[in-house]
């Protein structure tokens, strides 16, 4: 699997000959100036929650590239009635076929409205299994012990937010990873906002002494996971 790591929360994971891409927030990214919007190719776009931090870019790339739009039910329902051809809307708890892929939406501890103030639901996390393994992209979310179920799955890898303030940080970050079984954590929602800046060579030591690789892929770099 390759991993483009956006900046923020939003990755793309190119799996199976698809694009899946999450959480699409460039355009208001102070720190994704350098990302052409109009050039991320996409499958699939998965928004974990209504956030503006994790929605504002998904309409024009859906409407763009034909995308199927998944999410929770009301937030597909908000899109699709923006124009949104292809939308799949779950809740908690809930899974669907996706091409060669399961997806799976799993509890965040979180909020949800959206950018215009309509009710975004309740936010989730996505759990994607598919060809090549299953991993996981948590959206916003505190620690939390349903992240236990997720250990049986396998995870290759999980996106984490690290950024405390608004979500988990560091510290809960690794217990979260514990939790979920995974040793390759993905370092998502730090530094965009003054509240969310960290110091990345400490998290990474952190993550390093719990026996775990924290990656943080520059914006617009790709690795392979
Ligand atoms: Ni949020
Ligand atoms: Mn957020």
């Amino acid at each position: 699997m390759k991993l483009t790591y956006y900046g923020h929360s939003c990755i793309g994971v190119n799996t199976a000959g698809h694009d899946l891409l999450f959480d699409p927030f460039i355009s208001g990214n102070p720190l994704a100036k350098g990302i052409d919007v109009d050039r991320i190719p996409a499958t699939e776009i998965l928004v974990t929650h209504g956030h503006g931090d994790h929605v504002a870019d998904a309409e024009s790339i859906a409407k763009r590239t034909n995308a199927t739009l998944v999410s929770n039910y009301e937030i597909a329902n908000w899109f699709a009635a923006k124009g949104v051809k292809s939308t799949v809307g779950m809740n908690i708890g809930g899974g669907a076929a996706l091409g060669p892929f399961r997806v799976k939406y799993v509890t965040a501890v979180h909020s949800s409205q959206l950018p215009d103030g309509a009710y975004g639901g309740n936010p989730g996390a996505f759990v994607v299994t598919g060809p090549e393994g299953a991993f996981h992209h948590a959206g916003d979310t505190a620690l939390t012990m349903d992240m236990q179920l997720l250990k049986p799955l396998n995870l290759r890898f999980a996106c984490l937010p690290i950024g405390d303030h608004f979500t988990m940080g560091v510290e809960d970050a690794i217990k979260a990873a514990a939790l979920m079984g995974v040793t390759k954590v993905v370092g998502l929602h730090y530094n965009t906002f003054p509240p969310i800046a960290i110091d990345t060579e400490a998290a990474q030591r952190a993550f390093s002494e719990a026996g775990l690789e924290l990656l943080l892929p520059a914006i617009g770099a790709s690795i392979t996971l």
